[in-house]
């Protein structure tokens, strides 16, 4: 069986922050477009306040929460105590259409997982931005941009931004 891949999906800003007061800082259509591209098919995996921000499980992926409450219950949601214990869920139960999962965040679980991942799906909002939630310091030596696309802001997205995909030299 192929390994499985383990890759982080964020957005930060120029500040490298992800979130305020249990929210995303910015509206960009291109980046949920993107972000929905990238996980569709494939197992996510997110900590509990970052599921609570969202809301809903999101369709046609397999939703892993982790939690410390023991008694959580979500329909339509898997429910974890630890980052290891959903990689190793998704492994033992990996199909022919996914040998990836993507680690969704937020910054707890991003500070976890930094040094699990194998891949990062990094968008840079080209903007600082006041936040309580923010992405750990990426260390230049450890990753390798395999490809990056700059955008400018248009009148769907407010400001520029650039995906890149890192992978772990
Ligand atoms: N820009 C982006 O790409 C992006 C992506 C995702 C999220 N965000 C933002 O990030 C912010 C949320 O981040 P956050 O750090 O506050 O929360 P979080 O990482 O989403 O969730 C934290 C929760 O996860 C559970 N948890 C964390 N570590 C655990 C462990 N070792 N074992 C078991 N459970 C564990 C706990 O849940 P319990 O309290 O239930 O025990 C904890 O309260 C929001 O502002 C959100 O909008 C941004």
């Amino acid at each position: 069986m192929t390994p499985i891949k383990t890759s982080i999906v964020v957005a930060i800003s120029a500040n490298n922050a992800i979130g305020k007061d249990n929210q995303l800082l910015w509206h960009l259509p291109a980046d949920l477009k993107h972000f929905k591209e990238i996980t569709t098919g494939h197992p996510i995996i997110m900590g509990r306040k970052t599921y609570d921000s969202i809301g809903r499980p999101l369709p046609n992926r397999r939703n892993i929460v982790i939690t410390r409450n023991k008694d959580l219950v979500i329909a339509g949601v898997e429910i974890v105590s630890s980052i290891a214990e959903a990689i190793s869920l998704c492994a033992a139960q990996q199909g022919a259409t996914s040998n990836e999962v993507f680690i969704i965040g937020g910054a707890e679980i991003y500070k976890h997982a930094l040094a699990l991942t194998d891949r990062i799906y990094l968008t840079v909002v080209h903007q600082e931005y006041e936040a309580d939630a923010f992405f750990p310091e990426l260390c230049e030596d450890e990753w390798t941009t395999i490809h990056q696309e700059y955008h400018e802001a248009d009148e769907k997205n407010s400001v520029a931004y650039t995906f890149s995909t890192l992978e772990r030299k």
